[in-house]
């Protein structure tokens, strides 16, 4: 397995050029970093926008990639920890007691290019030449703003996305815990209206999700769009079905053997917010671990959102969402 570069949560680090960049975008103050800048649509981070530069501009996909998309806190860690345990099962069998997800976060298994690959490294050629093959890479760059060759290649894309109300409580709590020095809480009901006018991390949230939605549905063989709450419901037939789009189905003996139960268990919230690498260990950007595993309800939003804050926001995601075929 190769080591993961996991970047400082520092301010400075980005070039002079990006400065520049950066002094003609629209801003907004961060969730969790001081500002954060409308750029090719979307709400970043400076030195995110840096990484997603390198990226478009350096990102040679292979037929083989495989590219797993969300906006945050809609899925990620179990999403990245689903994969590769499906893509890796006959090299790491899921019944091992050495399987490398009892003893590493997904996020020290399975790189960003945001923030591993690209941050403060304009071109990886040497570390993306030592990937194991398949590489698999995550990301929560929108589909507009990937690389030519990710669109272009045969490599497969897999989407996660989240009801917003719980996606919109799990960041407030999350980036509280995670807020960078000297930036101050963002009080809950201004992080709200954030949300409801688009502006957070990757966001506007509809037009991330619409981005990836609207490419599964032209091209289905290239981006599967997987649901949150769909997977809680009924994790083994998503499996198969995320198994199977990423080339590696399971086969007859396989299912008839529980394999796909198993490694849904390896996988599951329960199991990993106990073990101890998750317990006490730091993975991506060198955050807690513990933080990455709250409650993984679906519906919590119930115990944050006021009835006026409910019937705002569905109001903007039915308006958002009219028409596409998709609906919360
Ligand atoms: P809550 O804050 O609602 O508990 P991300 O991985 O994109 O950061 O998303 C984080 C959300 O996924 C958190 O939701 C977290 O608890 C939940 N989560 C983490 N691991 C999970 C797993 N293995 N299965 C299901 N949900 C998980």
């Amino acid at each position: 397995m190769a080591t993961i570069i996991q970047p400082k949560d520092d301010k400075d680090g980005v070039t002079n050029e990006c400065k520049k960049l950066l002094s003609s975008l629209p801003k907004e103050r961060g969730w969790r970093t001081e500002h954060i800048y409308l750029f090719q649509g979307y709400w970043c981070q400076p030195k995110q926008i840096q990484a997603i530069l390198s990226f478009q501009s350096h990102f040679h996909a292979l037929d083989s990639d495989l590219v797993l998309a969300t906006i945050p806190k809609s899925g990620t860690t179990w999403l990245k920890a689903l994969a590769f345990a499906i893509v890796n099962r006959h090299r790491f069998p899921i019944s091992k007691s050495d399987h490398p997800l009892l003893f590493s976060n997904p996020h020290d298994l399975v790189p960003f290019f945001e923030y591993n690959v690209y941050m403060g490294n304009e071109d990886p050629a040497g570390y993306l030449s030592g990937l194991p093959s398949p590489r698999i890479f995550c990301t929560h760059i929108p589909y507009s703003a990937m690389a030519d060759s990710i669109k272009s290649s045969r490599c497969k894309v897999v989407y996660i996305c989240r009801n917003p109300l719980d996606t919109f409580v799990s960041s407030w709590i999350y980036t509280d815990k995670i807020r960078s020095d000297g930036v101050p809480p963002l009080p809950f009901e201004e992080a709200f209206d954030m949300f409801c006018e688009g502006k957070i991390g990757y966001g506007p949230f509809w037009d991330h999700v619409l981005g990836y939605w609207n490419e599964s549905r032209e091209r289905p063989d290239k981006v599967l769009f997987l649901r949150y709450e769909d997977m809680k419901a009924d994790v083994v037939s998503h499996l198969k079905k995320l198994a199977l789009h990423l080339g590696y189905p399971f086969s007859e003996d396989e299912e008839e053997r529980g394999e796909v139960e198993r490694l849904a268990e390896l996988c599951s919230f329960e199991k990993m917010k106990e073990l101890e690498v998750n317990k006490s260990g730091k993975s991506i950007m060198n955050f807690e671990n513990q933080k990455l595993f709250r409650k993984a309800r679906v519906g919590d939003w119930v115990n944050y959102l006021s009835p006026s804050m409910e019937e705002r926001l569905r109001k903007e995601i039915e308006a958002r969402f009219q028409g596409s075929g998709l609906s919360f």
